[in-house]
């Protein structure tokens, strides 16, 4: 048995609205309805796997729980166009290794889009960035059982796989051996991923300080740099990185050489204030996720990751005191970027 078609309800004269959602929106052909059926008004849609029948039901009431799920391969772009239009995109993270989101019909019909785990056209989009990170992996990096383990424990305990990838990590610590940067801030550890490279990039009298609110990514990743014999250089500072970050203002704290941010995105502009406080003239300071799919210039995107990211963004514009770019990067993480800042 597969699936025919599906059937979804919508009020009467919903025919346009259906058009506009499901052929311009969603990208489906209209399909002529058979004619015996056609007095019966509704509206027919096809793709490549999938046909969709919008019937119409005198007292309809929007499916609010039940839903179908649209496999798609461009699940970024059309989150871009749903939300351009006014539709709600809800991401749902429960299930790290699929990327998804929930969105009404025009008639409050709960849908569902999954990005498809192979894709449409192989070779492209996400598929081919995920090919070009493997290929450069492969050329680059040297495959490390320490990060594999940190990689696993921090699985079976359930941390969100939210670490940077392999190559940007790799890059935080070609960033490192450049500037000779021997005292590094992290916001957000984690299971400690990115901190093992910072932490093997410096050198060996070195310190990484790495700021956690959650004690339980804190505890995984003490124990996975602890496996990566990083005990020494490394020390795990649980609590909120603002209130965190003030304490080590206050302790009067030797400066740090480059800072790596990358907690909630939402306390950005902050975190960039007190990184301020806490460097040497000179150092870098990178923040992560400031791309987002390409949230950050959405209209009608107004979430508070996003947010936090046009706060910092406009904390960065014309200061004299710091000199910022933003790297946009496709990759085996999807569509994000960073941005670096140097204290001038
Ligand atoms: N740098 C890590 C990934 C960090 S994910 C790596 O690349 O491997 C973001 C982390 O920030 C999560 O562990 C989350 O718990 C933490 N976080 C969120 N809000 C925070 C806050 N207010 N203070 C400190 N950490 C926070
Ligand atoms: C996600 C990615 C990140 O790099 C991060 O710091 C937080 C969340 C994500 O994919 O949701
Ligand atoms: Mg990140």
């Amino acid at each position: 048995m597969k699936i025919d078609h599906v059937q979804l309800a919508a009020p009467e004269g919903g025919e346009d609205a259906a058009r506009a959602y499901f052929s311009q929106i969603l990208g489906l052909q209209e399909e002529t309805k058979p004619a015996v059926l056609q007095k019966r008004g509704g509206v027919w849609f096809r793709g490549p796997e999938i046909a969709i029948h919008v019937g119409i039901e005198a007292d309809f009431t929007p499916q609010k729980k039940a839903h179908v799920a649209l496999s798609v391969s461009d699940i970024e772009g059309l989150a871009g166009r749903l939300q351009d239009a006014g539709y709600p995109v809800r991401w749902d993270k429960a299930l790290p290794e699929r990327r998804r989101f929930y969105t009404d019909d025009p008639f409050g019909n709960r849908l569902e889009l999954i990005a498809s785990a192979d894709g449409f056209l192989p070779q492209q989009g996400r598929a081919l960035w995920q090919a070009v990170d493997s290929y450069f992996e492969a050329k680059l990096l040297q495959s490390d059982r320490h990060l594999e383990q940190a990689l696993e424990s921090s699985s079976t305990a359930g941390l969100p796989r939210w670490e940077v990838s392999p190559l940007q990590a790799q890059f935080l610590a070609v960033l490192i051996k450049a500037t000779r940067t021997r005292r590094v801030l992290e916001v957000g550890t984690l299971g400690g991923y990115s901190t093992i490279f910072l932490a093997r990039a410096i050198p060996e009298n070195g310190t990484v300080v790495t700021l956690e609110v959650d004690a339980r990514h804190a505890t995984v990743a003490q124990s996975n740099i602890a496996a990566a014999g990083l005990q020494e250089r490394v020390e795990v500072i649980i609590g909120a990185a603002a209130r965190s970050m003030e304490q080590l203002v206050e302790s009067g704290v030797e400066p740090f050489d480059m800072v790596f941010v990358d907690a909630d995105k939402k306390s950005n502009r902050e975190y960039m204030r007190l990184a301020r406080e806490l460097v040497r003239p000179g150092a870098l300071i990178i923040t992560d996720n400031v791309v987002r799919g390409g949230a950050v210039v959405r209209d009608g995107q107004s979430d508070e990751d996003t947010t936090g990211v046009r706060n910092l963004m406009d904390s960065l514009h014309m200061d004299a005191t710091s000199l910022s770019s933003a790297i946009q990067t496709v990759g085996s993480k999807g569509y994000d970027g960073f941005a670096i800042t140097v204290v001038l």
